[in-house]
């Protein structure tokens, strides 16, 4: 299914042996006049390693086909536009990490904020060259970028993001209104805030109030939304297409999943050494600091690190407790690279003699689960995300039936133990392209979460021993045509009872495993 697959051998990716095959000198800095506002080859080449690539893994070619892809599902003479992300504030001036709109991501690798693209389609189908991108981003300004250090600019958006006109972002209302004017179909989704509210950057200012510009004083999203053409969705639309990832982008996940497999797995091993961590904090900054050190970019969202009962709260996130010794570590996290999210849960002993009876029947319910469900997981099978997650009810309740206090559950009562679903979509969104329904048949392509769960509440209906257990076993799957073709992209991740217990008792001694990746090749 996935020729390039191979590249990145298994073997390559096992605890003690090092992504990296590639080696930059890091001894003095090779010149490079070009200047961009994001990682190129030729400015970074460390991070995209391969020329040709626009941003990690993904090749300008694969934009550019993404983009044909869209286009051929329009009409003729049709628009899509997507406005891009705005930099947002938490207080006064302080920013958050700059997150771009995914579809205008996926569509062309364009990671500066303040900026729109516009998906033209001409009038006689699907020749290439009947199909153009229109980028309006900001300009370069050197004034600017003394402060904020190099942005692409038209020029980068040309030459480097293959756009075929640029325009500066500031004239978007002027520039969108006149090729609206010559179009018959618009594709575009109303943003009834008129985008992002918070913004307080400057071009923030021209690009959605068109001020004294337009006598009509109307924003960017009012210019398209009363257009007087039909204004279509197109969320659904790149949401189909996001739903089944290229070969290049299941590398991408691959390689995510197996840097954050490696990272939690080290994590696991801490509790065999003389420095254990003490604090959800630690360990939670630890995670995402060998996610980063093992390769990828930054986590993909905020952990949860959940000492005992703490992870009765599905979504704990405030992770500021003690790890006390006698109880389960549950971890949900993972990395992200070149834009695409790993998402991996475990849970384990935080002490070197393992995990208790009553930790370890609950555990084994959940694991079973879950290698039950992701047997499933291939086209041949015919189910969709429902059937897994039907199914993944019903073994619960078959597995926990067989726990001494627990003979009788009904399906009711799993509803209450295990109250989330299955999974979800996983991409470039970590609950990627919810648009797409859980009731469609997986195809192969299609990347999911299994994550069932069992949180045992503190109370008397459930035995004693059992009350404050949380457990879930999450992995990433990318469907294969066959079992044979489907590949479980956290199959690094240690999840057998008896993996656990020796990384618990013996941790990693593995020579090399905590090596920095500098260049991943992909
Ligand atoms: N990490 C959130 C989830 O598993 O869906
Ligand atoms: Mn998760
Ligand atoms: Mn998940």
């Amino acid at each position: 299914m996935h020729p390039i697959i191979s590249r990145i051998s298994t073997a390559g990716l096992r605890l003690g042996s090092n992504f990296s095959k590639r080696s930059i000198s890091v001894k003095t800095r090779p010149k490079v006049d070009i200047k961009l506002g994001q990682p190129t080859f030729e400015t970074r080449p460390h991070i995209i390693p391969q020329p040709g690539n626009l941003t990690p893994g993904i090749s300008a070619l694969e934009y550019f086909n993404r983009r044909l892809k869209l286009a051929a599902q329009l009409p003729d003479n049709s628009l899509a536009i997507i406005i891009g992300n705005s930099v947002q504030y938490s207080s006064g001036a302080v920013f958050y990490d700059f997150q771009q709109n995914n579809d205008f991501y996926y569509l062309t690798g364009w990671l500066e904020p303040d900026s729109v693209m516009v998906l033209e389609k001409k009038g006689t189908g699907s020749r290439d060259e009947d199909v153009a991108l229109h980028m309006l981003v900001p300009p370069n300004d050197p004034q600017r970028e003394q402060w904020e250090g190099a942005k692409s600019g038209l020029e980068g958006a040309y030459e480097f993001f293959n756009a075929d006109y640029v325009e500066d972002i500031s004239k978007a209302p002027v520039y969108i209104r006149k090729l609206l004017s010559s179009t018959s179909n618009v594709f575009y989704d109303n943003q009834s805030n008129g985008g992002h509210l918070t913004s307080k950057s400057s071009t923030f200012k021209l690009f959605f109030n068109l001020g004294g510009t337009d006598s009509k004083n109307q924003t960017l999203n009012d210019v398209i939304m009363n257009c007087g053409k039909p204004v279509n969705p197109l969320k659904k639309l790149v949401a189909l297409q996001r739903s089944v990832k290229s070969p290049a982008e299941i590398e991408v996940m691959y390689a995510a999943g197996q840097i954050s497999s490696r990272a939690i797995n080290k994590a696991m091993g801490q509790v065999a050494t003389t420095a254990p961590f003490r604090t959800e904090k630690t360990l939670a900054k630890y995670l995402e600091y060998q996610f980063v050190k093992g390769g990828c970019d930054r986590q993909a969202y905020i952990p949860v690190v959940a000492s005992g009962s703490n992870a009765l709260g599905i979504h704990y996130t405030r992770n500021d407790d003690i790890l006390y010794e006698d109880e389960t570590v549950f971890v949900d996290a993972g990395g992200k690279l070149g834009g695409y999210c790993a998402d991996i849960s475990r849970t384990w002993p935080n002490s070197s003699n393992g995990f208790s009876e009553p930790q370890k029947d609950i555990y084994s319910a959940v694991l079973n689960t879950n290698k039950a469900c992701i047997d499933l997981c291939d086209e041949s099978q015919n189910c969709s995300l429902h059937d897994i997650h039907e199914f993944s009810v019903s073994t619960l309740k078959k597995e926990l039936s067989n726990i001494t206090g627990f003979q009788h559950v009904t399906a009711a009562d799993v509803r209450q133990l295990y109250p989330h679903y299955i999974g979800h979509h996983l991409g470039l969104d970590l609950h990627d392209v919810p648009s797409v329904s859980r009731f469609d048949k997986l195809k192969e392509g299609n990347v999911i979460t299994i994550e069932p769960g069992l949180y045992i509440p503190e109370t008397d209906a459930w035995p004693k021993l059992f009350r404050g257990i949380g457990v879930r076993v999450e992995d990433d799957i990318a469907i294969g045509k066959t079992a044979g073709e489907t590949i479980n992209l956290t199959s690094g991740c240690v999840k057998e009872i008896a993996g656990i217990e020796s990384l618990v008792s013996k941790g990693i001694t593995t020579p090399g495993i905590d090596d920095e990746v500098v260049v991943l090749d992909i």
